[in-house]
């Protein structure tokens, strides 16, 4: 990949190509369960480098404004959330979750003068336990993408998040690696027996049989449809097929029956992003058994700060790496899947420079991936806008891990996927 693919691919501020892709789509700005309550404290939030404030009003609507009142330049976030609208603390002005200025209380201005103090708002929706904003430069071309975990009662998901401090793309391509889950995710003692609880133990199993998977990558309208087949034994295979959703939305495979799990990778600004970590069931509510386990860092959740959404592994206490579990019991001696992910992703740099790689084979997805996202960029600089962001029901359907006979196709399997 050259250097100036690299920047173009990582840089996310408002004018540059990938900036104004993302810009096109929907993006989580926030999880529901940060602002609990109407006429609640407000937010701090920064998204695409943007930074912003959340507040949800006194109808619940959720406001996502420029962080700084137009007035005096005041942080709107110190300011009061009162009577359907946000009051900087600094002069009493006031605005609603539109932006609009609708009382400047220390003069006698007339509703022209209001008309011109509003400030930059972003329209936002919440559907699956996330607020979700667009940030484009017009309206936007549709509602929020239909997510499966969007569809289902709030009882069959749980939604989270995880601070990375690294470019988004990185953390993204970590989830449509299909090769490492044989290296960085190996429990050296064959560890099924805590994995089974979450339905993981095959993933594990043939994942460290087989550490060479033969990869497939199709494009698709959604983004790509990955697949990577290992042996299972003498006579089958088993088949991790994903999907990735352009631009940051993967959908991880999972056994039928089992709960279901997808990824969202939002940038904050180009060297950090959130990790939104979704579970759900497409049949049934989720136990408090499995609940319990996601909330307090159990097999693949990474444990965070109480109170926060910060891991409490980091770069400075070396991710809580235990050197002698690493000879005995794990291949890295980092405890849980997602902190693994997120130590390996962290340690490429805040901003990965993919022209130094050296890839190969195995990594086709991340390719195809980089490819598919320089071509919506470049297409939308000429003027194309990305047909997805205006077909929400283009992102529905889950992602399956399943073994079958040897001499069952690819093509087989996916139709009998896509009548599920
Ligand atoms: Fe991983």
């Amino acid at each position: 990949m050259r250097f100036e693919e690299n920047i173009t691919l990582t840089h996310i501020d408002q004018g540059t190509p990938m900036g104004d892709l993302l810009r096109q789509f929907w993006l989580p700005a926030l999880l529901s369960e940060e602002l609990p309550e109407n006429d609640g404290p407000p937010l701090r939030v920064t998204l695409l480098g943007e930074e912003l404030v959340a507040f949800r009003d006194t109808d619940g609507k959720v406001g996502l404004l420029s962080a700084y009142c137009p007035h005096r330049r005041a942080e709107l976030y110190l300011g009061r959330n009162e009577g359907s609208g946000l009051r900087c603390a600094y002069h009493g002005w006031k605005f609603d979750v539109r932006g609009q200025c609708v009382d400047i209380p220390t003069d006698a201005c007339g509703p022209e003068v209001l008309k011109r103090m509003g400030t930059t708002a972003y329209e936002t929706r919440e559907h699956g336990g996330i607020v979700w904003a667009y940030m484009g430069p017009a309206q936007p071309p549709a509602d929020v993408p239909e997510l499966d975990f969007c569809r289902v009662a709030p009882e069959q998901r749980y939604v989270s998040k995880c601070l990375m401090k690294c470019n988004y793309l990185q953390a993204l391509e970590g989830s449509i690696d299909y090769s490492h889950i044989s290296f960085l995710h190996k429990d050296l003692e064959g560890g099924t027996g805590k994995a089974d609880t979450f339905g993981l133990g095959e993933m594990i199993k043939y994942s460290e049989d087989d550490g060479r998977p033969t990869i497939f990558c199709d494009r698709v309208e959604h983004g790509l449809q990955i697949a990577a087949r290992r042996e299972a034994g003498a006579d089958a295979y088993y088949w991790r097929i994903a999907r990735w959703f352009m631009p940051v939305i993967v959908v991880v495979p999972t056994a039928p029956g089992n709960v279901c799990r997808a990824n969202i990778f939002v940038p904050i600004d180009d060297e950090n992003c959130w990790w939104y970590r979704i579970r759900w069931h497409a049949e049934r509510a989720l136990t408090e058994q499995e609940i319990e386990g996601y909330k307090h860092g159990a097999f693949d959740y990474a444990e965070l700060v109480p109170g926060t959404y910060l891991p409490k592994g980091t770069r400075e206490n070396d991710y809580l790496q235990d050197r002698a579990e690493q000879r005995t019991r794990s291949f890295t001696g980092i405890p849980s899947a997602q902190l693994q992910d997120l130590a390996i992703q962290e340690s490429q740099g805040r901003i990965h420079d993919r022209s130094r790689e050296r890839l190969v084979k195995t990594d086709l997805p991340i390719v195809q991936c980089r490819r598919s996202l320089l071509q919506a960029a470049d297409e939308l600089v000429k003027g194309n806008a990305p047909a997805l962001a205006s077909r929400p029901q283009a992102y529905r359907g889950r992602a399956y891990a399943i073994t079958r006979p040897r001499n069952v196709e690819l093509a087989r399997i996916r139709e009998e996927l896509a009548n599920e």
